[in-house]
């Protein structure tokens, strides 16, 4: 099979990730936090050590800055309800994913402004337009994603976070589509809020995520409850990453995670990103070549991560999908991708496109069988 749905979740994950899950529930699966004895000891050290790798891939000074999540989705969720209050003004962008997207409708609902900023066709985010949107009135954040899920587009998130910092306002940088992907470092780059998926360009199992909170930001926390420390306490605690870790963490998925951490790092994020560019080069340059089919995007691999949307005139991209999983084991992604918002922007609402979405994985021979799939889906139609 050729997986070309990484953008979803990636596939395989290093070896390394299913002996580190087996090895956690073997010997050390206790609740972390919550008691002396070895077997808590063992999950805490896991969750730590899983913290302290997190942080030194995202240069994040201290550790207890970066709180776990489920998925990347739960940490902007926390991000945006923790910090926005009635009244307050958010400027996003308008190739958002329904995780930034819906909260940030249903907070409008309870009076939060918000402003979009159009993106182009390409879904390249014209800085100059952001910087109108600022002017436009006080704002209190700057909610935007690093990289577009559909057609992969790099937004200019350090210029984005500089902008929003000269007029007064935080900064969240949603990296579903980037982390472990491009190099993030939050004081480099500027972020307040980093909000993260362990499954997907990390490499960790589904059901982990995480946000990182600069000091300087407070957030009212999605959850309350037991935290493991100063059970005495009858509020919630207000230090990181207690404040936002109610209720036992996935201990196990977080053990899986500190092992694709190790192997990222060792292989290099750079590296990492390098091969993926290359792939995403050949995959472009061969489907350009391809009468009929249309690339929904910057068409540059330079401008854009390994995610790459295609139309193929006479094909419905559900059909297209469909067979390229029956007839070649080919798995990608047809549809609307969850973002709608962004599929307007690049013209493909509401039939959407397919999207392929090679990963640290994928060979240079999986991209060319599947320019020959395509090749011979074009010839025949549908
Ligand atoms: C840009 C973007 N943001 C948020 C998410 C949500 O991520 P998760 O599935 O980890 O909740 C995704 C998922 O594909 C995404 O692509």
């Amino acid at each position: 099979m050729i997986y070309l749905d990484n953008a979803a979740t990636s596939f395989p994950k290093p070896p390394a990730v299913a002996e580190a899950i087996s090895t956690f529930l073997a010997t050390g699966a206790g609740n972390p936090g919550r008691s002396g004895h070895r077997l808590a000891l063992a999950a805490q050290r896991a969750v730590s050590e899983t913290r302290r790798l997190l942080a030194s891939c995202f240069g994040v000074a201290d550790p207890a800055r970066v709180a776990f999540a489920l998925n990347a989705t739960e940490a902007l969720n926390q991000a945006l309800w923790g910090l926005l209050r009635p009244g307050d003004r958010v400027v996003t962008t308008s190739i958002e994913h329904n995780a930034v997207a819906r909260p940030l409708n249903a907070l409008a609902d309870r009076g939060v402004a918000v402003a979009r900023v159009p993106c182009g066709p390409d879904g390249a985010l014209d800085l100059d337009d952001l910087a109108r949107a600022l002017e436009a009135g006080p704002t209190r954040l700057v909610a935007m994603t690093h990289a577009s899920n559909v057609s992969g587009t790099v937004l200019p998130a350090r210029d984005a976070a500089r902008l929003a910092h000269d007029h007064g306002a935080l900064f969240l940088l949603d990296a579903a589509q980037t982390a472990g992907v491009l190099p993030i470092d939050v004081r480099e780059m500027g972020l307040d809020l980093l909000a993260f998926p362990g499954h997907k360009g990390l490499l960790g199992p589904t059901g982990t995520g995480g946000l990182y909170v600069a000091p300087h930001v407070r957030l009212a926390p999605m959850r309350q409850g037991g935290t493991g420390t100063r059970s005495e306490e009858e509020r919630q605690p207000e230090h990181m990453p207690e404040a936002l870790e109610s209720g036992t963490v996935n201990t196990v998925g977080i053990a899986g995670l500190g092992a694709a951490l190790r192997y990222l790092m060792e292989r290099g994020v750079v590296n990492v990103a390098a091969h993926e560019a290359a792939l995403t080069a050949r995959l472009l340059a061969g489907l350009k070549e391809i009468p009929g089919l249309r690339i929904h995007g910057t068409a540059d691999h330079r401008r854009q991560v390994a995610s790459v949307s295609i139309t193929l005139e006479g094909w419905e991209p559900v059909d297209m999908g469909a067979v390229l999983d029956s007839s070649f084991g080919i798995a990608v992604r047809p549809g609307l991708h969850c973002a709608p918002a962004a599929h307007r922007t690049l013209g493909t609402y509401p039939q959407g496109t397919v999207r392929l979405s090679p990963g640290c994985f994928t060979s240079d021979e999986d991209v060319d069988r599947t320019l020959a799939a395509l090749r011979g889906l074009a010839g025949a139609g549908n």
